[in-house]
């Protein structure tokens, strides 16, 4: 049974009286989302380590998801704020909490844009660092992670957000464009490379190496991605994986045909695809722009945000993933509930703010369970 509000004075005085609330809620038969998304692909949510703390976050994140992405605490300025000086704990939490429930961790991120202090670019004069500076710096990092975490991470986001919508790269000091204007137009290629051989050298070869972005429906975008993956192919560089964040729209935005048009683009390369950040803006006339939530008026007037378009949303969603689960290794959805998202003061997850189910839930549950019943046949 789910732990609703309506249940968290009982589970209160459970704790009080010294009953273990997580195991006798483990124990229920009731459907959830990952017992129904087995065989399919693995089903995944982002935490921020405070929800280790909330009861019903807790029990929640074990019971419906095996899969686990820290939210912000494995980017850069959470694990290294000044320059050789590694925070661990925060990870240390989520990896601990996962491996105690059977759940695999997937490590966000190496080399991003935001996030990153400023450190890394500049020189010990303050001048602009050199490009075998910052490649140093970035190869440092990358093994200090991989080492601490060798074993216990799944797959790793090694670059993350590098192109526009129109497939070109992010420009040298243009907005996003630090990591090339320190390193150069091969700097993709550098992070991948370092990623795989730190990995060898350690003995973590095992481990999915990543590239991630947001929008990766649009054709220009997409194209670019094929095209940088097959050219990383064709060099010999490993890359496992292709991510699409997925923080798309509740009306038809994207539609379904685009989304499974680019699922048989990436499907091509033969990666793996990633359904690393998925939420349901139901804010009219915002989208993620790569800057945050940001006003785009041609969203305004076609967002339904009623709980039904919601779930109509999802089951769609849901269906086409169901569609494609062989070339889809995990489906991650970008936070708990309602109240814990990014998307301040919209309805876009599968929880609302009191961490009860929501109509988008069941459809969500009713789609795995088709798609598994489609499997035993
Ligand atoms: O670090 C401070 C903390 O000290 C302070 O107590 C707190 C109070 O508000 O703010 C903290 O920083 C915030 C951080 O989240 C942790 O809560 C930042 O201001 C805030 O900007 C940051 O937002 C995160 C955002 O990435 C940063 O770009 C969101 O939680 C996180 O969901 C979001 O996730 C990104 C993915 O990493 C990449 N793809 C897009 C996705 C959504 O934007």
């Amino acid at each position: 049974m789910f732990i609703s509000m309506k249940s968290v004075s009982a589970i209160v005085a459970g704790i009080c009286l010294g009953a273990v609330a997580f195991q006798a809620t483990a124990q229920d038969d009731i459907p959830r989302l990952r017992k129904a998304a087995e065989g399919l692909f693995l089903i995944g949510n982002a935490l921020p380590t405070r929800a280790f703390s909330d009861v019903i976050a807790s029990d929640i994140a074990a019971q419906d998801f095996n899969r686990l992405t820290c939210e912000n605490e494995m980017k850069w300025d959470a694990t290294e704020p000044q320059e050789g000086q590694f925070r661990f704990e925060a990870g240390d939490q989520l990896v601990e909490f996962a491996q105690k429930h059977g759940m695999k961790v997937h490590g966000h991120t190496f080399l991003w844009h935001s996030q990153t202090p400023n450190w890394v670019f500049q020189d010990p004069n303050g001048g602009r660092a050199s490009r075998e500076l910052v490649l140093k710096r970035l190869e440092n990092h990358i093994r200090a992670l991989m080492t601490h975490w060798k074993g216990k991470i799944d797959s790793w986001d090694v670059c993350n957000e590098c192109y526009e919508d129109d497939g070109r790269v992010r420009a040298p000091g243009g907005f996003g464009g630090n990591w090339r204007q320190a390193i150069g137009d091969d700097y993709m290629e550098q992070a991948f490379k370092i990623a795989d051989k730190v990995a060898k050298e350690i003995g973590d070869e095992k481990v999915l190496l990543v590239y991630n972005d947001f929008n990766m429906y649009k054709p220009g975008k997409r194209d670019a991605v094929v095209k940088m993956v097959n050219d990383f192919k064709a060099k010999g560089i490993r890359i496992d994986a292709i991510g699409m964040q997925a923080h798309w729209q509740s009306n038809d935005d994207p539609s379904i045909e685009t989304i499974e048009a680019a699922f048989k683009a990436y499907a091509s390369t033969g990666c793996k695809i990633i359904i690393s950040e998925m939420d349901i803006n139901t804010r009219n006339g915002f989208r993620n722009s790569g800057r945050g939530l940001e006003r785009d008026d041609s969203v305004q007037g076609n967002a339904d945000s009623s709980a039904d378009a919601l779930a109509k949303r999802y089951a769609d969603v849901f269906d086409l993933f169901v569609k494609y689960h062989k070339d889809i290794y995990a489906v991650t959805l970008w936070g708990i509930g309602d109240s814990w998202s990014w998307l301040r003061g919209g309805q876009p997850l599968v929880f609302d703010n009191n961490l009860d189910p929501k109509p988008c839930y069941y459809s969500v549950l009713k789609s795995l369970q088709k798609g598994q019943a489609a499997l035993k046949k």
